[in-house]
């Protein structure tokens, strides 16, 4: 087993049958959707109902057999639909389990459904810890609508702001018909928590991917072996 493998495999020994879980996107979580199959078919596991994060994740489970079900098919009438909990992987992971997420370009989705989960696991290789957040690009999700305007804003930030593009060279356009835009910041993203905040009040940008005190635990695998990170 990779470590990825070996992470998602840690995670599913958390997931029990007639759990609704968010299905995060992903490599590191298309293991986890794998295992999760298995366990489904042997009859291991039962009654499980998935949220998916992406339509990618979406077209997964269909096929893997794993029964989906939307938040508000979940429970008609809460204004606040729980899942038992989510699983998903990252891209960046901070001591205090802050991470950056999106770099599969999901983290609308990821984010609208973690949000709901009683418990939202993260698993990872040991590739994806950091000391500060903003060692690789952040992605945001803006509107189309004058995009110009807000990769201009977004570089007043005091990061590099570009468009994503696909490799033929065309903006990528996201399973909410939105753009994405990385943003580089040379030592790394000094208050992540001033800068959600100043993103949040920006008309055009839609989320970006700093999941700020959302993680309540890491499973990460390393040469070493799967070590448990819990939220403080
Ligand atoms: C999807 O948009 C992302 O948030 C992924 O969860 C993140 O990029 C981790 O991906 P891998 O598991 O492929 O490393």
């Amino acid at each position: 087993m990779n470590l990825k493998q070996q992470a998602a495999s840690h995670a599913i020994t958390y997931v029990k049958s007639g759990m609704v879980m968010g299905l995060g996107s992903g490599s590191t979580t298309k293991y986890f959707i794998e295992i999760l199959a298995e366990k489904l078919k042997s009859g291991e596991l039962h009654d499980i109902a998935g949220v998916p994060t992406s339509e990618g994740v979406a077209q997964l489970a269909r096929v893997q057999g794993i029964p989906l079900v939307s938040l508000a098919e979940l429970s008609p009438g809460d204004a606040i639909p729980a899942l038992d909990l989510a699983v998903d992987g990252a891209d960046e992971i901070d001591p205090n389990l802050n991470l950056v997420k999106g770099l599969g370009r999901a983290l609308l989705r990821e984010k609208i459904v973690e949000s709901h989960a009683n418990y939202f696991i993260v698993i990872a290789d040991e590739s994806k810890l950091v000391t500060r957040l903003g060692q690789g690009p952040l992605p945001i999700e803006i509107v189309p609508y004058e995009a110009e305007v807000h990769i201009r804003w977004l570089n007043s930030l005091g990061c590099r702001a570009e468009l994503w593009l696909e490799e033929g060279g065309e903006p990528i356009i996201t399973d909410n018909a939105n753009y994405l835009v990385r943003c580089w910041h040379a030592h790394g993203i000094p208050d992540p928590y001033q800068l959600a905040r100043d993103l949040a009040d920006r008309p055009g940008v839609v989320e970006h991917g700093l999941f700020l005190d959302m993680t309540d635990l890491a499973i990460v695998a390393g040469l070493e072996g799967v070590q448990l990170k819990e939220r403080k």
